[in-house]
């Protein structure tokens, strides 16, 4: 029997959903389209995605270029350390992740190294599963596809493996754009490159993927979130450290988490909490999805505490759908050595500081008679010693490469009390990163259902296969069902279709089939809401709306169908609400 993901995948193909990227040339591993249906879908995904993180958050969204220079992959670690282990059938030449085919053998394969997983292929005879070939030397595998800049290869670029560099390169913009205020935040939605070796997952291991991501720069004295309170009773499924040596997650409210040290900080958990009610707005069922911590020795480079948000697939088992990490500094000290520039942030005090400060004052009533035009080199010099360089009976200097003598009776110097009216630092990073790809299967997955229904006008298969899309990200929000293809039931049809596109609302016509036909259609497409219009819309000018979910219908108004579906779509309004049940 044909497993979830292949009954998701074929309906996605054979309704404009997904489909295989190049299909015309055999296609390619690793690459997909998006058909009609799921370009809108994704598209509305990223824009609920917005509405939280841009508009409600306030992480206005930048857009930088795909490729990158390679100056800003050797800060970021890529260049040097963003690769996998691979190996090589050496028979047929087909290339697998050499910790995967060890999984089986050994507990943690994501933490040894080429030669150990070597060591373990051999040990444990592994061969290759495509052909039973024997398997050659692991080596790490770089990530990034690499391309070079402008003709004659003089330049070398890489496509970017995550959108997250874009907002650390423009950190110095983004400051001053934010008037030089903490915490402040940017994000971007846009495509990321992974050569990934052998990416046998369909669409959950992509070549080129959309991720959406917010870098939060905080300060990294206070991590406490000014709107903790809002989130702090949320309850998430949680399989931190502890848990994961249990074997088994626990649902517990971020507020507690936090309490009890299991996720580092408030500016974490209220992360994880916006990331909570992101995924289930868009239709990630809430039983299939859980927050797992990276374990140390699991952890980014640049992570000091991170959580996986990972949805249940049935076929696929638990899959990472977003990371939020804890990045520190890591980022912004990297580009600041690597550029040359420092990037910091001048932080006030609310009230100034007092602070005791050893000073040097030269005297340049001896120092201008005797070293003239070197006196203000000297002054300088001097002003900048430490109190122990200035013991013994007179002090040595190197000015422009010349080794000089000073008297001590050039200089005094003397502890002084300072106010000091605040500090450059440098700002830590909360990063959200959402792969949008994996979380627009994961709703088809987890929104799929193949169910028993009762007999609807005309249609007499039983089986019904549905989607419940939420209706906000439903592709086709309405479909308009002229009962027969009459003139005077399709003059009031597309009166229909012109109210409801004004109101924004995408909407298909369907005059096919049965009425029952095109309601199951629509069913297994997502569309929340059909209307039909029959003999009585012209005696009345009432329509019936039929709900994808319960299969109820009501009969309303057709003046105000466009406020209505609206409502029905975007407010919350329920169903029964919307017009007087049909019994
Ligand atoms: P995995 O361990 O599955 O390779 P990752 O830990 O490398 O994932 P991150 O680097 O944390 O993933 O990337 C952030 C998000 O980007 C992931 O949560 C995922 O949703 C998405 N993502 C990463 N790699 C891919 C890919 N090859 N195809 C599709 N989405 C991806
Ligand atoms: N920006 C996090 C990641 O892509 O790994």
């Amino acid at each position: 029997m044909a497993d979830k993901y292949e009954l998701v995948i074929e309906m996605a193909k054979r309704r404009g959903f997904l489909w295989n990227s190049f299909e015309l040339y055999g296609g390619t591993a690793g690459f997909f389209d998006y058909g009609p249906l799921g370009a809108m879908l994704k598209r509305r995904v990223e824009n609920i995605w917005r509405d939280i993180f841009v508009i409600n958050e306030g992480f206005y969204e930048i857009e930088v270029p795909t490729i990158g220079i390679e100056d800003i992959f050797i800060a970021s670690g890529h260049v040097s350390g963003f690769s996998d282990p691979l190996t090589e059938c050496q028979k047929c030449n087909e290339a697998f992740r050499a910790d995967h085919l060890v999984q089986d053998v050994v507990t943690n394969p994501d933490i040894m190294s080429a030669d150990e997983l070597t060591e373990v292929i051999k040990k444990n005879n592994i061969k290759c599963p495509e052909c039973g070939g024997k398997l050659g030397t692991v080596y790490e595998f770089n990530l990034m596809f690499n391309t070079s800049i402008g003709p004659g290869s003089k330049r070398k670029g890489y496509l970017r493996p995550e959108t997250a560099q874009g907002m650390f390169v423009d950190f110095p913009r983004l400051l001053k754009f934010y008037r030089d205020h903490l915490p402040f935040g940017a994000t971007q939605i846009g495509k990321a490159y992974r050569n990934e070796i052998s990416p046998r997952q369909g669409v959950i291991r992509l070549r080129e993927f959309t991720q959406a991501e917010a870098e939060i720069f905080i300060d990294p004295r206070d991590k406490t979130h000014p709107k903790f309170t809002e989130v702090a009773g949320i309850e998430l499924n949680l399989f931190s450290h502890e848990a994961q040596e249990k074997g088994e997650s626990q649902k517990m409210s971020i507020g507690n988490a936090v309490a009890n040290g299991i996720i580092a900080h408030q500016f974490l958990g209220y992360c994880l909490a916006r990331t909570y009610q992101f995924l289930i707005r868009v239709g990630v069922s809430s039983g299939k999805l859980r927050f797992r911590q990276h374990m140390k020795d699991e952890m980014a480079h640049y992570a000091a505490d991170c959580w996986d948000a990972e949805i249940h697939s049935d076929r696929f088992g638990w899959v990472e759908i977003v990371g939020i990490a804890d990045r520190t500094d890591y980022d912004l000290k990297s580009h600041s050595k690597q550029s040359g520039t420092e990037l910091s942030v001048y932080v006030p005090y609310d009230t100034p500081k007092k602070i005791q400060r050893f000073a040097v004052k030269p005297d340049m009533g001896v120092l201008g008679p005797k070293w003239k035009g070197k006196a203000g080199k000297i002054a300088a010099a001097l002003k900048a010693l430490k109190a122990e360089e200035l013991s013994g009976d007179h002090i040595e200097l190197t000015i422009d490469g010349e080794k000089i003598t000073i008297e001590k009776e050039a200089v005094t110097f003397e502890t002084i009390t300072e106010d000091v009216h605040g500090e450059n630092i440098i700002p830590h990073v909360i990063e959200p990163s959402f792969g949008i790809d994996r979380i627009t299967y994961s709703i088809l997955e987890h929104s799929f259902f193949e169910e028993e229904a009762e007999v609807e006008d005309g249609e007499d298969d039983k089986k019904r296969l549905v989607l419940r899309l939420p209706p906000e990200v439903a592709p086709v929000q309405a479909a308009v069902l002229p009962l027969l293809t009459r003139e005077e039931l399709i003059g009031p049809a597309n009166d229909i279709i012109k109210k409801l596109r004004a109101a924004g609302i995408l909407v298909a016509f369907d005059d096919s089939g049965t009425i029952g036909r095109r309601y199951r259609r629509n069913d297994e497409i997502g569309t929340p809401y059909s209307i039909t219009v029959d003999y009585r819309t012209l005696e009345d000018g009432t329509v019936t709306i039929r709900d994808r979910n319960s299969m109820k219908q009501v009969r309303t108004g057709m003046n105000d169908i466009a406020n209505n579906i609206y409502d029905l779509i975007y407010r919350g309004k329920p169903f029964d609400k919307a017009g007087t049940i049909v019994k």
